[in-house]
């Protein structure tokens, strides 16, 4: 139940009031994001913190003006890999074989098979399929910065590419997807501080289903492993 009051108690903060967050809560928020899942263990992403005011003035130029990137006490920037490579997957499985004392082979296979997949896929889905592994990581933080009682703005509003630019992202091979301020609110300015939370109704958010829902007009496939996919797709 705890979890769910804390994200009762959240809010898409509008107005901070430039009191730091203690370090342990900032270290307990950016662990949550490092134990996030992705996609095959690849953790395709990274995050990139700042607290430096000045840096944070240049950020609030190329994210509309939001007050919340220097009122905050520490903004982080989650950068997605912008494509897949050989090199880029091997390093990540041999270094996890590493720490489980495996061979590196041990990965071969599926590794060829994911490899396989990316490549047809092209690079806009690749960096988009890296993108939405950044996203998961992003709400785990959301959530530990609310258990912490830090708050904390999930923010889109921002020019992706000039981000990049301003953080010399260009070239290292991830791109910005998102981006978090990280303090505490200043409430006697807060638009929306005390407005009611609005979510879809319960009963439209979730639809139970059974085979009698489900169409029986699909062309299903064999039941097939991964192995048996990437062959049938050369
Ligand atoms: C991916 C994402 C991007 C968002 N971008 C912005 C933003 O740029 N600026 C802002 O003030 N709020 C932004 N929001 C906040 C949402 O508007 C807010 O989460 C939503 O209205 C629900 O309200 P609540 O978070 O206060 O419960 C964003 C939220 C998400 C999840």
């Amino acid at each position: 139940m705890s979890l769910l009051k804390d994200l009762e108690w959240r809010y898409a903060t509008k107005k901070m009031n430039g009191e730091k967050i203690p370090q342990e809560k900032l270290d307990y928020i950016l662990e949550a994001a490092r134990l996030a899942p992705s996609s095959s263990g690849l953790q395709q992403y990274k995050v990139i913190v700042i607290s430096d005011k000045a840096l944070l003035e240049r950020v609030r130029l190329v994210a509309y003006d939001q007050s919340q990137i220097t009122d905050c006490s520490h903004l982080l920037v989650f950068a997605a890999w912008d494509g897949y490579s050989d090199e880029r997957i091997s390093r990540v499985f041999n270094y996890m074989m590493d720490e489980r004392g495996l061979p590196h082979e041990t990965m071969d296979s599926y590794k060829q098979v994911i490899l396989d997949l990316y490549e047809r896929s092209g690079q806009e889905w690749q960096a988009h399929h890296a993108a939405k592994q950044s996203y998961i990581s992003f709400a785990m933080a959301i959530a530990a910065a609310a258990e912490q009682k830090v708050d904390a703005t999930p923010i889109e509003g921002f020019l992706p590419e000039k981000l990049d630019e301003l953080l010399n992202l260009k070239g290292t091979g991830y791109k910005s997807t998102v981006i978090l301020p990280l303090g505490y609110r200043e409430s006697e300015q807060d638009w929306l501080v005390n407005m009611k939370k609005v979510r879809t109704p319960k009963e439209l958010f979730i639809t139970e289903m059974t085979l009698a829902d489900s169409s029986d007009n699909v062309d299903l496939p064999k039941p097939m492993n991964l192995d048996d996919f990437a062959q049938k797709s050369e």
